[in-house]
């Protein structure tokens, strides 16, 4: 299968996550709010890289059935390597990776060969440095503003320091990489999280806990800066 499009490097990008939606009615969900998707995040949890399992492949497949949006597979897994294949094979555009689990130049290479464009994440305590020597081989960087695991978390602030020099890098060195920020993302921290230099928002609760998800999503938008 051919990854879509991702679109233009560095645009704002709104990225439900399927985490906070109902998993009995996933293709309606994901329906509702597909005027205002530009990826759909699916967040993949092994129960050992986090202590929370969730979904996998299979599920995958199935909504790929029902989205033509750009699927950003979020892997929390202790061996992303093992599996990589399938999230492809299943119809995921994108995966992205923890630096915390090592081997990183190798599953970056591996993502490459299946043609899956390559995240690249880190934890709110990992330093720059750790994602630093890759940052010219991936198409994205994912810092996370809240520990992997569980929705509905609040946004860790301090993470802006770091988006702020990832910002920086990648202008000085004119990469071609999006920085996505999850966890904790609304309203009122998507301006904080985009001044810092992110432009593509992960948001679960915010989106698919409030009533009408579509009009979150569009409002999640416009406080960042978007149409
Ligand atoms: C956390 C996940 C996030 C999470 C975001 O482990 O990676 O994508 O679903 O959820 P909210 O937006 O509720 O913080
Ligand atoms: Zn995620």
């Amino acid at each position: 299968m051919t990854a879509l499009d991702a679109g233009p490097v560095g645009a704002l990008r709104i990225a439900p996550s399927i985490l906070a939606a109902d998993f009995g009615s996933l293709a309606n969900a994901v329906a509702e709010i597909d005027e205002e998707t530009d990826w759909l995040h699916v967040d993949v949890m092994d129960g050992h890289f986090v202590p929370n399992v969730s979904i996998g492949p299979p599920v995958v497949k199935s909504l790929r059935r029902y989205s033509t949006r750009y699927f950003d597979c979020h892997l929390m897994l202790s061996e992303p390597g093992r599996y990589l294949g399938a999230f492809a094979d299943a119809g995921a555009d994108g995966c992205t990776v923890h630096v915390e689990v090592g081997d990183t130049a190798a599953l970056i290479a591996q993502a490459r060969e299946l043609d899956l464009r390559v995240g690249l994440a880190a934890n709110p305590d990992t330093d720059f440095a750790a994602v630093e020597p890759f940052l010219a081989d991936i198409d994205l960087l994912l810092l996370m503003t809240v520990f992997p695991g569980f929705g509905g978390q609040s946004f860790i602030a301090d993470v802006m320091d770091k988006v702020r020099t990832a910002r920086r890098v990648v202008t000085e060195r004119s990469l071609a990489l999006d920085i996505e920020v999850d966890g904790g993302i609304d309203e009122r921290t998507a301006p904080i999280a985009v001044a810092a230099g992110a432009n593509v928002l992960v948001a679960g609760s915010a989106i698919f806990n409030r009533t009408d998800p579509l009009g979150a999503a569009r409002d999640l938008r416009a406080a960042a800066g978007g149409r």
